[in-house]
């Protein structure tokens, strides 16, 4: 018997509905269990698409492309159809899917549901308005729509958001790839983090190093790119360097506004050294920066993208920043030198551990001490490469 006939059973056990005369109540309780266990059958999301069709298409990330779509109940929604090198089987994807799509935050795109049909693996998320911040951020007839207090906003939503995934969602989950393209914006500008627990859909396997992406140019750790070391500090890592780009409106991966300085991040650290920190801010928030707020930020930011991953602020640490009046801080130490983008090289058998969460089990403070371990037994040298959209380089 399926699952979705057995939780019809219940309910019909459970509430002592009887099936009646052509089955109507039947389609009804069968659309209830379909929903509760989140799975949508392929053909809706065809039609939903419109059979996929490019004119559909959002975008396409590392993962494969994504569609807009409408359901028959007039729901919007973005699917994403992840490409088919990821060796994970059927049933492992759909537990990981159910597990994720139990996530649920007001910061955190909801996954409403998956789809597994033959080879194709889809997630189905809420359809995000405003799409992403990196097509307004970076974008300079669009940028002046973020003034200072919707830039405030977004800093501020996207730590309650992390500070859900590492601390209060069933599982810590680190979501290793915080970058402006993974923050979706809604009709009322709210923040919602996109591509959570991708790598738990995306597990290292023994015969298919190459299906691996992890992290983005610009925005990793440096003991996450050197070592392989993943713990919730590498998102601290992540968002700090967010935090810079919302300020200063460059993007770190392509930054080229100073000469003297390698990246935003070395730029933001010199000129903050030199109590001028305030010139790296977008010359289009003259009009609406709070500056005190501003200078916290920057400085926030800083202590985030510090070389030394246990100086850094956990994200319960940065709301507190966030929310007070600004105080004294913390001087930041040296910021972490960023790494480009890389795949994970194979793993040594039973070595490493390839998942972004860690397990449940410890109070919310032993968290960061147990989310800290090794990705990958080895990270190889060799120079990247660009894959094929240019997006990313990648070892050959
Ligand atoms: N739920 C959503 N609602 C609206 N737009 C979305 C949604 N999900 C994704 N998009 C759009 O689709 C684009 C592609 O997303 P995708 O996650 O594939 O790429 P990416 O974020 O650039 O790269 P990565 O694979 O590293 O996450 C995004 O830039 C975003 O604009
Ligand atoms: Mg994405």
């Amino acid at each position: 018997m399926t699952k979705s006939k057995n939780f019809l059973n219940n309910l019909v056990k459970t509430f002592g509905f009887a099936p009646s005369k052509g089955g109507q109540n039947e389609e009804d309780l069968e659309k209830i269990a379909q929903q509760e266990q989140k799975h949508f059958p392929f053909e809706t999301l065809a039609a939903a698409t419109k059979n996929f069709h490019p004119s559909h298409k959002l975008g396409e990330g590392g993962f494969g492309p994504v569609f807009k779509g409408k359901l028959e109940d007039g729901r919007e929604i973005a699917v994403k159809k992840l490409s088919q090198s990821s060796n994970q089987g059927k049933k492992e994807f759909m537990n990981e899917a159910k597990l994720l799509a139990r996530v649920q935050h007001r910061n955190v795109v909801n996954l409403l549901g998956y789809c597994a049909h033959g080879v194709e693996k889809l997630l189905v998320y809420e359809y995000v308005l405003n799409e992403s911040l990196d097509k307004l951020l970076f974008k300079s007839n669009r940028r002046e729509e973020l003034d200072w207090k919707r830039r405030f906003d977004i800093i501020c939503g996207v730590a309650k958001g992390l500070l859900y995934l590492h601390e209060h969602s069933h599982k810590c989950i680190i979501h290793r790839d915080i970058k402006a393209s993974n923050i979706l914006l809604d009709d009322k500008w709210v923040p919602k983090i996109a591509d959570f627990g991708m790598a738990r859909l995306f597990p290292e396997d023994q015969t298919h190093v190459n299906t691996r992406v992890a992290g983005t140019n610009g925005y990793m750790a440096p003991e996450y790119v050197m070592h392989g070391h993943l713990s919730v500090k590498a998102d601290v890592f992540s968002f700090g360097v967010l935090v810079l780009e919302l300020i200063s409106g460059q993007r770190n991966s392509s930054f080229n506004a100073n000469a003297d300085a390698q990246n935003l991040l070395d730029w933001a650290y010199k000129l903050y050294k030199k109590e001028r920190s305030m010139e790296i801010m977008d010359p289009t928030l003259a009009s609406s920066a709070v500056t005190e707020q501003v200078a916290m930020c920057i400085q926030m930011g800083l202590l985030c993208i510090q070389g030394d991953p246990t100086v850094r602020p956990t994200m319960h640490r940065v709301i507190v920043i966030l929310s007070k009046k600004p105080s004294h801080l913390e001087e930041p130490m040296r910021p972490g030198v960023p790494g480009s983008r890389y795949r994970r090289s194979r793993r040594p058998a039973g070595g490493g551990v390839s998942s972004t969460t860690a397990g449940t089990s410890g109070e919310s403070n032993s968290r960061y001490s147990d989310t800290s371990f090794t990705v990958t037994g080895t990270t190889s040298a060799a120079a990247p490469v660009q894959d094929v959209r240019g997006k990313r380089p990648v070892e050959s």
